[in-house]
């Protein structure tokens, strides 16, 4: 049996890796991802979303231009209009050339090697996008009880509903943000379909793990950005951080 942690150690938590190291590297590119897992996160965190042609694509904003030096919908955009745009220099000259990736190159490059957190991002914006995600867990048969550490999440319940529809062994998180939506039976409702609860910190207590926790689910909680936030969710003894900087969520550290 593993140990429990004495009073004043840290529990073990999962150390997700927000839109990959963020604080260090341009979100949601393969330099973020790979120094994530340098920084030995348990996870990386992506955000999914579809291009104009079709093809699934990582990238948080709706719109290219905060993170890379194009403009326009990401909807409005092919893959190869996407692909041509740097989407490093922004956090600085030595990341010139980043390109934002498709999920199968995520997917690809990352899978069995550190888990990974896949957030259907405004999964609204793009009809029948679950379908798309599904077929490319399946065809690389991630959609099986695994250890694998493939998690999928969204701010939006429905998709999720859908998700576990689609691929009812993958674990499902659903985004939290509100009380509203922690309320006892909030959380009754989610549990029918999702095994993890991830909210912003903001709205977690000790009573929201611990009814979490009575209805069999997991919580992560995000975004850690400070040592205090970080060391305020271990107390909570929530079972992931996902994070901006892996480092502060790291045992060793
Ligand atoms: O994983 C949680 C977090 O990513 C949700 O917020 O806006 O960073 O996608 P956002
Ligand atoms: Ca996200």
């Amino acid at each position: 049996f593993a140990e429990e942690p004495s009073a004043g150690e840290k529990k073990q938590v999962e150390n997700i890796a927000h839109r990959g190291a963020a604080a260090y590297a341009p979100e949601n590119t393969i330099a973020s991802y790979d120094l994530a897992v340098d920084m030995k996160a348990d996870y990386i965190e992506i955000d999914v979303q579809r291009s104009k042609d079709g093809e699934l694509v990582v990238i948080h904003d709706t719109s290219v231009d905060r993170t890379t030096d194009g403009s326009g919908k990401v909807g409005d955009l092919t893959l190869e209009e996407m692909k041509s745009l740097d989407a490093g220099s922004w956090k600085g000259e030595q990341f010139a050339g980043e390109e934002i990736p498709t999920f199968e190159e995520v997917l690809d490059r990352y899978h069995g090697k550190v888990g990974i957190l896949i957030e259907m991002k405004s999964p609204e914006l793009y009809p029948g996008i679950e379908e798309q995600v599904a077929d490319a867990l399946k065809e690389r048969h991630l959609d099986t009880p695994q250890n694998e550490k493939i998690i999928l999440q969204s701010f939006n319940f429905d998709s999720m509903k859908k998700m576990d529809q689609l691929l009812p062994k993958v674990p499902i998180g659903v985004l939290a943000w509100s009380q509203s939506q922690a309320t006892p039976e909030a959380l009754k409702e989610i549990s029918e379909y999702a095994e993890w609860f991830n909210p912003s910190y903001g709205i977690v207590t000790e009573q929201v793990v611990e009814d979490v926790h009575s209805l069999d689910m997991q919580i992560g909680s995000w975004t850690v950005r400070s040592h205090e936030a970080a060391d305020f969710l271990f107390d909570m003894e929530v079972d992931a951080i996902i994070t901006d900087y892996p480092d502060y969520v790291d045992p060793r550290n």
